[in-house]
């Protein structure tokens, strides 16, 4: 994306750039459109609160795109909206997102197809309606934000676990896709974040340990992987430690996490 600034050897350029940022109204994706402002770059954000998306909106000169992700032909109506707007897109953070917590199978089947509508099936379509955009322009960057619960499957977050699990594989195997484009695709996996997350899920956070972080880590994240063109970053880094014992000691980490998770 963009030509590299001399004077930061290898790093992309946000000033000037046009991205668009969904569930950009509150949480990570307000804090994610706030730090991208910062850089010089205009943003698009995406929400179904009018009043929230607008004050943060109007906060960084940014364009409001109100909707639910839900709705077909949203992801196409943002990146028309973006291009009829701006003129360009250079890169997009997919952030909305939604948990639950609780047995599977006392899950409401419409909260599964809820869920599974908002985390997997939105993300999918905002992919098919920018990437053919970004490959276009020669550069360009794909951001999903997905979650530590999709790497260390977290028990009784069951379905939003393997949803996030989904994007990290689908993330992984679209930047195999579109090497040699320009275009850049990269996940951010946050740990626990003090957002309205756990509201809107429906269940507070009760764990003791981790403590949750404030949303600005996870947007500088975000920032990491477009600027530096890393594939993954992980919010906060230690968790790479238990990520590690997980994959190189699967049933060892299990029998921790019954006893200590
Ligand atoms: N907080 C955490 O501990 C945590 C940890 C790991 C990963 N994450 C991930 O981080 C991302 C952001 O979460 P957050 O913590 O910032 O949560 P949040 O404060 O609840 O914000 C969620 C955002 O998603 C938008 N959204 C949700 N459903 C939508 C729908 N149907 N249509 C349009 N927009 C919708 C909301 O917009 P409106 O309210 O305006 O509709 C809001 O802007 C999610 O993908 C989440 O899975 C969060």
């Amino acid at each position: 994306m963009g030509f590299p600034d001399p004077a930061r050897m290898g790093a992309v350029q946000l000033s000037g750039k046009v991205v668009v940022v969904t569930g950009a109204s509150r949480g990570i994706g307000a804090a994610t459109a706030r730090a991208l402002a910062a850089r010089g770059a205009t943003v698009v954000g995406t929400g179904r609160d009018a009043t929230a998306l607008g004050a943060v909106m109007d906060d960084i000169a940014g364009t409001a795109v109100l909707g639910d992700v839900r709705d077909p032909g949203h992801a196409d109506e943002v990146v028309r909206r973006t291009l009829e707007a701006h003129g360009r897109l250079d890169a997009v953070v997919v952030n909305a997102g939604i948990g639950h917590t609780g047995a599977f199978v006392e899950m409401p089947a419409d909260r599964i197809d809820e869920l599974l509508d908002v985390d997997v099936r939105a993300p999918v379509a905002m992919a098919r309606a920018a990437l053919p955009e970004l490959t276009r322009s020669g550069e360009g960057a794909m951001v999903f934000v997905t979650s530590i619960a999709g790497v260390l499957l977290v028990p009784r977050e069951s379905l939003y676990s393997a949803a996030k699990a989904a994007m990290e594989a689908f993330a992984e195997l679209l930047r195999e896709e579109v090497r040699g484009t320009g275009v850049h695709v990269g996940t951010v996996i946050p740990g626990a974040v003090r957002t309205e997350f756990f509201t809107n899920r429906g269940a507070p956070y009760e764990r003791s340990f981790p403590k949750p972080i404030p949303p600005e880590p996870v947007a500088a994240g975000v920032l990491k992987v477009i600027e530096d063109s890393v594939d993954r970053v992980v919010v906060p880094g230690w968790l790479r430690g238990p990520m590690l014992l997980r994959r190189l000691a699967p049933r060892g980490y299990r029998a921790l996490s019954r006893r200590y998770g």
